[in-house]
């Protein structure tokens, strides 16, 4: 047995050297197993790499909206340097985003439980500039769980949280963005949300009537009182824009307070 079969020898490759009939060379390698072993351990990272492509969450509405808020977001992150995401999911929107706009830093970051997933997308990507999730849980205080050098954020994306965390949360939401973003940071909220306490469209009632039915805390929200939390965080509003399936994207300009 030449030494690339001796490494590896396992059933499939004691086959593999008998099959391909191993003749060891005076230096003990062999002219056939050697090519041989190459292509199987491109294969094995081959399928290594599907494999985890087929393990990837996947979610098809971010498949649908990350073009037209991809269009929004180049021009309001145009000068932008570090942005952070609120609720990353599946990770797919930091991935695709970072891609596209590739002047700016993505920082992950979602309960701990979704880091998984966050990290296949991210790592399968080899983006440089987007990376692995912070843990921030909006029940705690963010600063707690943000590195020092993150104080320089001066970008905030973040979408369908808002109608998922209790009200009590969106409260700490833009607590923690008054505490932790520069002056001047853009703010980007993408979601549904109800206007003069009307749904905009009888999906966005029944959407609402399925949240609540899951979680009672959850639900669309009142844009009048999202906006006046904003404001209390020092936010101004510059753009509200209509996006496909009756959602919205939030921009603000944070301004000093
Ligand atoms: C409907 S998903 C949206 C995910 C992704 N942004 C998207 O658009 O597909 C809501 C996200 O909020 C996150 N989330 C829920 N509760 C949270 C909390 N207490 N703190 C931080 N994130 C939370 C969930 O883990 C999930 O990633």
């Amino acid at each position: 047995m030449c030494k690339t079969n001796k490494g590896y020898l396992s059933g499939i490759n004691s086959y593999f050297a008998l099959k391909n009939r191993c003749k060891p060379t005076f230096d003990n390698t062999c002219k056939v197993c050697l090519p041989s072993m190459v292509y199987r351990c491109y294969l094995r990272t081959n399928l290594l790499k599907m494999r985890n492509k087929m393990n990837k969450p996947f979610s098809q509405s971010c498949e649908n909206n990350k073009q037209p808020i991809l269009n929004v977001l180049s021009k309001v992150f145009k000068n932008t340097k570090h942005v952070l995401e609120i609720g990353s999911g599946t990770g797919q929107h930091a991935v695709y985003f970072g891609q596209h706009l590739p002047h700016l830093t993505w920082q992950t970051s979602d309960l701990q439980l979704n880091h998984a997933g966050i990290n296949s997308w991210v790592d399968e990507s080899a983006l440089t500039n987007v990376h692995r999730p912070f843990s921030i849980d909006l029940n705690r205080n963010w600063s707690l769980d943000i590195p020092d050098q993150s104080k320089s954020i001066d970008g905030l994306f973040t979408a369908n949280t808002l109608h998922i965390i209790s009200w009590p949360l969106v409260v700490k939401f833009f607590q923690g963005i008054k505490d932790n973003l520069i002056n001047q940071a853009s703010v980007c909220i993408y979601g549904p949300f109800n206007y003069q306490g009307k749904f905009t469209s009888e999906s966005n009632e029944k959407f609402d009537l399925w949240l609540k039915d899951r979680d009672n805390e959850s639900g669309i929200r009142d844009i009048e009182s999202v906006l006046s939390l904003a404001n209390a965080a020092g936010l101004n509003l510059i753009d509200d824009h209509e996006m496909p399936a009756n959602n919205r994207l939030l921009v603000f300009s944070k301004k000093i307070k």
